[in-house]
């Protein structure tokens, strides 16, 4: 060593051995990594998703030791107090399981993220049911999204009528549904109150007020088409819905995209709020809200934080803040924009194009695995590759937690439902949709390894519903107007005017 210039430093108080500590964190992580890898061989990037893995299982463990009394920690359960928002009122669940018998065109509007959706579905029955869909996305500009409600119903009711145009279909009446994904109050089939706006929109005179007399004045006011509102829904029972059309088992309705919350299907005996004890209805639980009345003060990080404030819903929707498409880039960029300040990256430069607000699509981009190097590049940086592989592995821990966090939220539900039929393994369907879930390469993969660790004894089989929410609200609205039209073929009155 001294021939080739190498200094001896002695220092045994900080080697490995005398660290009984580290040496015990070593060792856990190996035969971790030793029991799930086998002899498998990995690269880079399997290897840091399964570092990231391995991470969460060792932080996972209890800090304390676990009480044998089950009464001293009460589990959260979906039906908690706070937890618990929303619920609607799909009380015949069955019925929207088997709409074999409708047929007929369908229209349904979907607004819950920066897009909107217009479809037509178009249900016909010449010996096998047969559903075929059309649909225009169009783009809700920034200044919608904040402007006052009146513009925002204009707005809607003009792509629809651009919509209907197009398809040559203005002249007629058609049943339609509407999703519309944020916290309501919902009241009837046709009607639901805003409670608050979510997910970046804040559109003035809305909140308290009935989204669908907010559309049917938009539409009436324009006097060049009419429509039958028929049904509102939020966009977890439109996938709930769609997926129990193929999967009778599915009773969980899963969005992880710009927002995230779940539905499931609730004994009615556990529904303190609804009258009646007998069969099950359907909670939108808006686990978004998860932690606004405190819940969640411990696992809060000051980025989580950060986020918040800066929103436009301070103290509101913490739990969507931790998980959410919509905040993970900014997430990102907090944590990045923090370790340069401390010297860890970019040579402890905190350049301007990092911490810009329109670097955070960029770094989403990061999450959904673009190349870092590539889009750092892009922005005017000039990474070095322990930049690259820092700002990889920050995009890696953010969507794995994100993952891992669904995943214990899913399954508390999916306890519940499984302690609500008082079976020892549960056999259940989620459905699922959101951008997060379709898009991100391994959020999905991740966050069902999570929940089949957390559950073990439940068999969960995860159905993607392409289209759901809006096709939901199409099926919903087919159902309620077959029911509608055979309650009123009951009430009618035959005359003597009636053909024969
Ligand atoms: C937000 C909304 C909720 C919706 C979710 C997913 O959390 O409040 O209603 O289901 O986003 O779009």
């Amino acid at each position: 060593m001294l021939q080739r210039g190498i200094r001896w430093k002695f220092n045994t108080p900080t080697a490995s051995h005398h660290g009984g500590v580290w040496e015990h964190q070593i060792q856990t992580v190996r035969k971790v990594l030793s029991s799930l890898l086998k002899q498998q061989m990995l690269d880079e990037e399997g290897l840091q998703t399964l570092l990231c893995e391995v991470e969460s299982i060792i932080n996972s463990r209890p800090i304390t030791t676990v009480s044998d009394d089950s009464s001293d920690l009460e589990r959260i359960n979906p039906v908690s107090e706070g937890s618990c928002t929303v619920v609607w009122a799909v009380d015949h669940y069955d019925v929207f399981l088997c709409p074999h018998t409708e047929k007929g065109d369908f229209l349904a509007l979907d607004l819950g993220g920066t897009n909107f959706r217009v479809l037509l579905v178009k249900v016909s029955d010449n010996g096998r049911q047969k559903v075929e869909m059309e649909n225009q996305i169009y783009a809700i500009p920034e200044h919608l999204m904040r402007g006052s409600g009146t513009q925002l119903f204009d707005h809607i009711a003009e792509c629809l009528a651009n919509f209907m145009e197009k398809l040559g279909i203005k002249d007629r009446k058609l049943p339609l549904g509407f999703t519309f994904s944020f916290p309501c109050r919902q009241t009837k089939l046709d009607e639901s109150l805003l409670v608050s706006w979510t997910k970046g929109f804040k559109c003035s005179s809305v909140e308290g007020h009935d989204v669908v007399a907010l559309l049917r004045k938009a539409i009436r006011k324009r006097g060049d088409f009419d429509i039958d509102i028929v049904a509102v829904i939020n966009d977890t029972v439109g996938t709930m819905m769609t997926c129990g059309y193929d999967d009778h088992n599915c009773e969980v309705g899963l969005i992880v995209g710009t927002g995230t919350n779940a539905c499931y299907m609730e004994e009615m005996r556990h529904l303190e709020t609804v009258e009646g004890d007998e069969g099950r209805m359907c909670v939108n639980m808006e686990w978004g809200a998860f932690g606004d009345n405190g819940e969640l003060e411990d696992l809060r990080t000051e980025f989580e934080r950060e986020i918040d404030c800066g929103s436009l819903n301070p103290g509101k929707q913490l739990f969507e803040k931790m998980i959410s498409g919509m905040y993970m880039g900014e997430l990102v960029q907090l944590i990045l924009v923090k370790m340069a300040k401390e010297g860890y990256v970019f040579q402890g430069r905190v350049m301007s194009a990092l911490a810009h607000p329109r670097t955070l699509q960029d770094l989403l981009r990061v999450i959904y695995h673009f190349s870092a190097e590539k889009v750092l590049r892009e922005l005017g940086l000039d990474p070095s590759p322990e930049d690259c592989a820092a700002t990889q592995r920050v995009c890696q821990v953010v969507s794995t937690c994100a993952a891992h966090l669904c995943a214990a939220t899913l399954a508390s539900v999916l306890r519940q439902i499984r302690d609500n039929k008082a079976t020892d393994r549960l056999r259940t369907t989620v459905g699922v949709d959101g951008s997060v879930y379709k898009n991100h390469p391994q959020f999905a993969q991740r966050m069902h390894r999570m929940v089949h660790r957390l559950v073990p004894d439940c068999d969960v089989r995860f159905l993607y519903s392409e289209d759901g929410s809006g096709m939901g609200a199409a099926m919903v609205t087919a159902v309620a107007y077959r029911l509608d039209m055979q309650h009123a073929e009951r009430q009618h009155v035959p005359s003597s005017e009636d053909p024969h």
